[in-house]
């Protein structure tokens, strides 16, 4: 048996951890051949590929990033792009694929899965938004460098008595901000999934300066107050149709100058969340994922996604994954609210 591997969409900390657990069952125990495709769905797209056995996977497990590259193709939206694939997939002998991806890479494999192709898919994205599965591998590292950013930037905001809002991705979802923001005793939490109220936002500013401290706001890039839509950082889209976020915590700065005179400064922490070297946590996850994809594979599971529940790794439909985003609860994000101002 061929299998191709491949890894698309936004990159995160533990893709490369995928990749190796996959090769090393898949090698030994199956005596599998592999295939890299490069770029997520541009390799089976255009033939693109890359030789992976074991020492290729050598020294992989703290690696960030990918070795396969990635990018946001989507063959749907592609002339004939569809039957490119299936034609290359037969000229390179592929047999089974395994897709390692979020919300559109693996809504694509749900599509293939559909018209017959054998795929597996494998969940990976920083903004934990994948539904079925408890967590999402990158998630942990992202989270733990935005706690680090926080904890750093108390110290900086005290000593200047200013207000200083940290923006977090999360385009839709914003479990970032939320684990994050707990975690590194942020003042203010804005997610998405909650319209927040500007006046409030500046209430509680000044009700932390009261108290002599400095507010920490951390808010996701896709916060909204009650009265605007999301702020863009430009209006191009990509080929899944999402477009760009970004602003959100430059606007919040202005508004809380103009309307406390306190002086209010924006960290953006952008792409440093996506890169470097994963926790022993996202470590631990993607290496499960990819041992288990590697059996899926094996009992031809096929149109199936490695999914976390609990502390056990089961397989779930990916038509069930990729059916909506998992956003967080407004009962959760209550919890928090007892730290706010
Ligand atoms: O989906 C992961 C993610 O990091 C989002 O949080 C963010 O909105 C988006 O990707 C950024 O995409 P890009 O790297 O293409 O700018």
């Amino acid at each position: 048996m061929r299998v191709g591997v491949l890894t698309g969409g936004g990159d995160c900390p533990g893709l490369n951890a995928v990749i190796r657990a996959i090769v090393r069952k898949g090698v030994p125990e199956y005596g599998y051949q592999f295939l890299g495709f490069r770029d997520g769905w541009r390799g089976p797209l255009e033939a693109l590929t890359k030789p992976l056995d074991i020492p290729a996977v050598r020294g992989l497990l703290p690696r960030g990033g990918t070795i396969l590259g990635s990018s946001r193709t989507n063959p749907f939206g592609i002339e004939d792009g569809v039957q490119k694939i299936r034609t290359n997939l037969q000229n390179l002998g592929v047999d089974a694929l395994i897709a390692i991806g979020g919300e559109d890479t693996l809504g694509v494999a749900t599509k293939l899965h559909e018209i017959g192709v054998n795929v597996v898919g494998v969940p990976k994205t920083i903004d934990n938004d994948l539904s079925g599965t408890d967590y999402t591998f990158g998630f942990d590292t992202a989270v733990n460098i935005a706690m680090e950013a926080i904890d750093r930037l108390h110290t900086t905001a005290e000593s200047h008595q200013r207000a200083l809002i940290v923006e977090v991705m999360g385009r839709h979802a914003g479990w970032i901000a939320l684990h994050a923001g707990l975690a590194g005793g942020a003042n203010i939490i804005l997610i998405p999934e909650v319209r927040f109220d500007i006046d409030q936002v500046c209430k509680w500013v000044e009700a932390r300066f009261q108290l002599d401290y400095a507010p920490i706001i951390v808010v996701s890039e896709g916060a909204k107050p009650k009265d605007r839509d999301e702020t863009l950082l430009t209006g191009e889209k990509d080929a899944f149709g999402h477009v760009r976020l970004g602003g959100i915590g430059d606007w919040l700065a202005g508004e809380i100058e103009n309307r406390t005179g306190k002086e209010a400064r924006t960290t953006v922490l952008g792409h440093v969340q996506r890169g470097g070297t994963p926790t022993a946590r996202d470590r631990w996850l993607a290496t499960r994922f990819g041992l288990h994809a590697i059996d899926a594979v094996h009992a031809g599971n096929w149109g199936q996604m490695t999914a976390l529940r609990g502390t056990d790794i089961t397989m779930i439909p990916l038509s069930e994954a990729t059916r909506e985003l998992k956003v967080v609860d407004p009962s959760l994000y209550s919890e928090a609210e007892v730290f706010f101002g």
